[in-house]
């Protein structure tokens, strides 16, 4: 958990200092090099509570210029810590804002244009979670019954980590080696009845299909931006990078048990690799604590307002509409507050598609609404090769003309190759006033 202090204003203080001198004991006795945030391998957790104001303090000891973003936050874009924030070496970037969003598990990682899967591949990622009092009851006691599972892939070379993959091949690195939290070969004592997970792909490329070795069934209860509209219950969830999933999962006492990912029975149904793999051992206590059973209604999915403006976006190879990213240029331009339909047309192979900022719905998926585990509030969703996908996407408040937001795909590949956009937040009514190029030398810090 990431220390903080109460400024004398009320504002809670974060220190985080993003480095490139980690060792991690990945393997018993052998020695990996790491990137880590404050720690050697990956990095705290961030948690703070609706209405609290946040202030960060982010040092960057790389030995070149990157950014921190906070994805799955919704706040102006100037604190946003996507491209235009560069931070450079040793260097200092204090954004602050203020929670405004139900609680959720969103999570951190570095957005510089071109070399993000590399920063991400290296150890720099960590989880943001976002509490709101008066929620419903869920299991809270952290590292007890509320576990983070940071899943990625990696390709080690003895006991270092081999980044030649991550820009090259049509998605990027896809490794044979998982990590959970950082973890070779994670085992996890359970304690408790009932323990939730709330689920992580902070992988570059690989698509996971969780689930168990004995096809127990558990409940999601959360997506990527807070609760479903109530429990779905399901014996497998598929996660693509960026996406959060929380679970409630049932223990009974003595056993033991895999957490795992299936391979699409359909094989090469989304024409990326799927693999099978061990994801975490569980073994239950003798006896368990008892937990009560997860019931609640959560926000329904809400249709989209009648005139709603459809934006459509077309995702062929790593472009987006035709073109690549351009820093300079501003490709939408969307009203405060605006509630509108996006559609993502893939013509191509597998892609995912996420929106800074944003809170959407899926409203469907080749004309099918999507199964219940992703009816919540999400930011990042899977676009299956050749699918076409509808999002029902609520924009925020905060006006700023010249610093944009990012939509782009999560295969961080594919976001570094340019498959990405940026669109900007204005007052209603000024939406042709709005320059379509950032005026040149425009930073802020
Ligand atoms: Cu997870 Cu644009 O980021
Ligand atoms: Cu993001
Ligand atoms: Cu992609």
């Amino acid at each position: 958990m990431a220390g903080s202090a109460v400024d004398p204003d009320g504002a809670r203080r974060f220190m985080l200092t993003m480095r490139a001198d980690g060792r991690s004991e990945l393997f018993p006795g052998k020695v990996t090099e790491t990137w880590g945030i404050n720690v050697d391998h990956l990095g705290p957790v961030v948690r703070a509570k609706r209405g609290e104001r946040v202030r960060m303090s982010v040092t960057n000891r790389l030995p070149e210029a990157s950014t921190l973003h906070w994805h799955g936050l919704r706040l102006p874009a100037r604190m946003d810590g996507g491209p235009h924030q560069m931070i450079e070496p040793g260097a200092t970037w204090t954004p602050e804002w203020t929670i405004d969003q139900p609680a959720a598990t969103a999570w951190f990682h570095p957005h510089p244009h071109g070399r993000t899967a590399m920063h991400v591949y290296r150890g720099l990622a960590g989880l943001f979670l976002i509490d709101e009092p008066g929620g419903p009851v869920l299991p809270h006691e952290y590292g007890v019954d509320d576990l983070p599972l940071i899943v990625q892939d990696r390709v080690f070379d003895g006991a270092e980590m081999a980044a030649g993959g991550v820009d090259s091949g049509t998605f990027g690195l896809l490794g044979d080696t998982i990590l959970v939290n950082g973890t070779y070969r994670p085992f996890h004592e359970v304690t408790t009845e009932s323990v939730r997970f709330r689920l992580l792909n902070a992988s570059n490329a690989r698509v996971y299909r969780v689930g168990f070795a004995d096809g127990r069934r558990f409940d999601v209860i959360a997506g990527d931006q807070g609760m479903l509209p109530r429990p779905a219950t399901v014996d497998r969830v598929k996660i693509s990078p960026g996406e959060r999933l929380e679970i409630v999962v049932r223990f009974v006492p003595g056993e033991t048990v895999v957490m795992n990912s299936a391979g699409e029975p359909r094989k090469q149904a989304n024409d990326i690799e799927e693999d099978d793999f061990d994801l975490v051992r569980f073994t239950a206590g003798a006896t368990l604590r008892p937990s009560g059973r997860v019931a609640f209604d959560g926000p329904a999915v809400g249709s989209p307002p009648p005139g709603a403006r459809v934006r459509r976006f077309e995702l062929s190879g790593s472009e987006i509409n035709g073109r690549d990213m351009e820093m300079s240029r501003i490709d939408e331009v969307v009203p405060a507050g605006a509630v509108e339909i996006w559609e993502i047309d893939n013509t191509t192979y597998a892609h995912n598609f996420h929106i800074h900022e944003v809170e959407f719905r899926i409203l469907d998926v080749n004309g099918e609404p999507p199964p219940a585990y992703l009816a919540g509030p999400k930011d990042t969703v899977f676009v299956p090769k050749k699918a076409r996908v509808r999002l029902l996407v609520r924009f925020g408040r905060y006006a700023d003309p010249v610093t944009p937001y990012m939509y782009h795909c999560h295969l961080l590949r594919h976001e570094d190759k340019g498959m990405m956009g940026q669109f900007v937040i204005v007052e209603p009514g000024t939406e042709d006033l709005v320059p379509r190029v950032i005026p040149a030398g425009h930073h802020h810090d």
